[in-house]
């Protein structure tokens, strides 16, 4: 009746039995929304919503991650590699837009492609070849102007049979140009600073400003890298005596088998890789 106080001391048993009935009318509707929407057994309404949630997680983190973790495998196979990185200012301009897992594209071999980015700069499979200039390949180091080695993986270690740890973590195999008695670095030092900028505001370029951008960054680069039997054959484009690679080491980089290696390589050190 309006007006007339409202009862506030129910019995304390009556509030337990309410709440037990909330409970279960609280349950019995969850379990029929579950039934209406993602349950298997019902019409399933929302499933298809939730796989498509699911498959944009998938595209952005999970991808990254396989990508760590064949990387990880395959590090484990040298046993003796860390991945150091480079003070910001003397990363190639390349690192800006790419990382260091610049290939993604082709899943049989991103993981090993990006693996050789630990002792090469990205010029020594892309740069394009110049009229009138033999290519030289020379171990570089930005922070030393005659590195001197011992460089990464050029020895095994008699004992373990790994490859012997070095202290010079940053020198990589680089491409110069060579005319005469003179070469030039074929590193592109470009403007990193507008690379960055084109980080920040990529999103709000149109199509067209966007591969403008790009043409301008990749003058000189090849869209496709050297293939493996580039390098991984006798009489390859390396040098590997030159380069300071021991003799069983060249052997073995000359003869990597591809085909019988990737066999190898998914038995033992990337599962599901090439599959
Ligand atoms: C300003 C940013 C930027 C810089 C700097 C940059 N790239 Fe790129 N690169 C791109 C973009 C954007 C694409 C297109 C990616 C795509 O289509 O998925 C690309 C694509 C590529 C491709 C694939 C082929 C192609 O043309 O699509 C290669 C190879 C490549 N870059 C190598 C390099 C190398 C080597 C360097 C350093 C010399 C470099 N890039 C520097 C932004 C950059
Ligand atoms: C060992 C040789 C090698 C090195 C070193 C190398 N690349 Fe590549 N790269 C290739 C090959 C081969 C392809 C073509 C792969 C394919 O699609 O089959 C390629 C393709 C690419 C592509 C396009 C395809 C993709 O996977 O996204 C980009 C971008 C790229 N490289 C960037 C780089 C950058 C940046 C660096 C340096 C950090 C680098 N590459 C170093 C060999 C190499
Ligand atoms: C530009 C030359 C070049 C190209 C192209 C190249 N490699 Fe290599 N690769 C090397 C060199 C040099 C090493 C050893 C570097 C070191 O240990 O310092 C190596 C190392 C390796 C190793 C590790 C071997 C070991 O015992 O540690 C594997 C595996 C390999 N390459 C596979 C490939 C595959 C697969 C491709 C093609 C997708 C490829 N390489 C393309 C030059 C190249």
């Amino acid at each position: 009746m309006p007006g007339e106080p409202k009862r506030l001391d129910h019995p304390k048993i009556v509030l337990l039995i309410a709440f037990v009935f909330i409970i279960i009318t609280l349950a019995v509707l969850g379990a029929v929304l579950y039934h209406l929407t993602f349950s298997h057994h019902g019409p399933a309404i929302l499933v298809p919503f939730q796989k498509k949630m699911e498959e944009k997680k998938r595209s952005a983190i999970l991808e990254d991650v396989k990508r760590q973790e064949e990387y990880e495998k395959h590090r484990h196979f040298h046993n003796v590699v860390e991945y150091p990185t480079l003070p910001g200012k003397e990363l190639t301009v390349c690192f800006i837009c790419h990382s260091d897992y610049p290939h993604s594209k082709n899943k049989k071999v991103r993981a090993l492609l990006n693996m050789h980015t630990q002792f090469f700069v990205c010029e020594t499979c892309h740069i394009q070849e110049k009229k009138g200039y033999e290519i030289v390949y020379k171990w570089y180091n930005p922070l030393e102007k005659e590195p001197k080695g011992p460089f990464f993986g050029t020895s095994y270690d008699p004992e373990t049979g790994n490859l012997v740890p070095v202290k010079d973590q940053f020198s990589r195999i680089a491409p110069y140009f060579k005319s005469g008695d003179t070469l030039l670095s074929a590193i592109q030092h470009q403007e990193s600073d507008l690379a960055q900028d084109y980080m920040r505001v990529r999103d709000q370029l149109t199509p067209v400003q966007r591969e403008n951008v790009k043409k301008k960054f990749h003058v000189s680069t090849k869209p496709k890298g050297h293939e493996c039997k580039v390098c991984h054959s006798k009489k390859g484009l390396l040098d590997f005596r030159k380069l300071g690679f021991a003799e069983n080491r060249i052997v073995d980089l000359e003869q990597l088998n591809i085909a019988g290696m990737i066999t190898k390589y998914e038995k033992f050190y990337i599962p599901n890789l090439f599959k």
